[in-house]
């Protein structure tokens, strides 16, 4: 008889895409890519001196999110991601500066299921896009 281990439709996003090493990987990458390359400056400016803190919580949202460990929702009962980035001043530029940085680090993953790597990918760029709002309506 077939146990959940074995039933293919029973696995989380979060397991075919390689468990909390992959999101780690992705996540380092992400920030690597902010912190060096100066295309990305303005995001990096938003952002707190040292990274580390946001390395944590970004690979434990998006784990929890893709249907691993709930550790940050336990961690943050009831916070809107939607909610904390309110207080930022994201516009079209660095809204885009997020989503291409992570386009580049789920492509740099080694990641076996590239077709579901591509669904993280554009779901998470049409999420950083989508937060970005017009400077007359911040
Ligand atoms: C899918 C899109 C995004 C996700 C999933 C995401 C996720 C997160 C998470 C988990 C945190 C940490 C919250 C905490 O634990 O306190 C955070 C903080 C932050 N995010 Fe995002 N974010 C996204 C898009 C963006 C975008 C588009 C920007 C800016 C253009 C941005 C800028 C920031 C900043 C400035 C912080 C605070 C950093 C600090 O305290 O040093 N995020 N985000």
């Amino acid at each position: 008889m077939a146990t959940d281990e074995t039933k293919p439709e029973a696995r989380t996003p979060y397991d075919a895409l390689g468990g909390a090493p992959a999101f780690r990987t992705i996540v380092d990458r992400f920030y690597d890519l902010m912190d060096s390359d100066p295309a990305y400056a303005r995001l990096r400016d938003m952002h707190g001196t040292d990274l580390a803190p946001m390395r944590d919580a970004l690979a434990s949202f998006l784990g929890g999110w893709a249907g691993g460990p709930r550790e940050w929702f336990e961690a943050n009962p009831g916070r809107c991601m939607f909610s904390i980035h309110g207080g930022f001043p994201i516009d079209a530029e660095t809204g885009g500066q997020w989503a291409e940085a992570m386009e580049r680090a789920i492509a740099d993953a080694d990641i076996d299921d590239r077709a579901l790597a591509g669904q993280l990918s554009e779901r998470l760029s049409m999420m950083a896009r989508g937060m970005a709002r017009n400077a007359q309506d911040a």
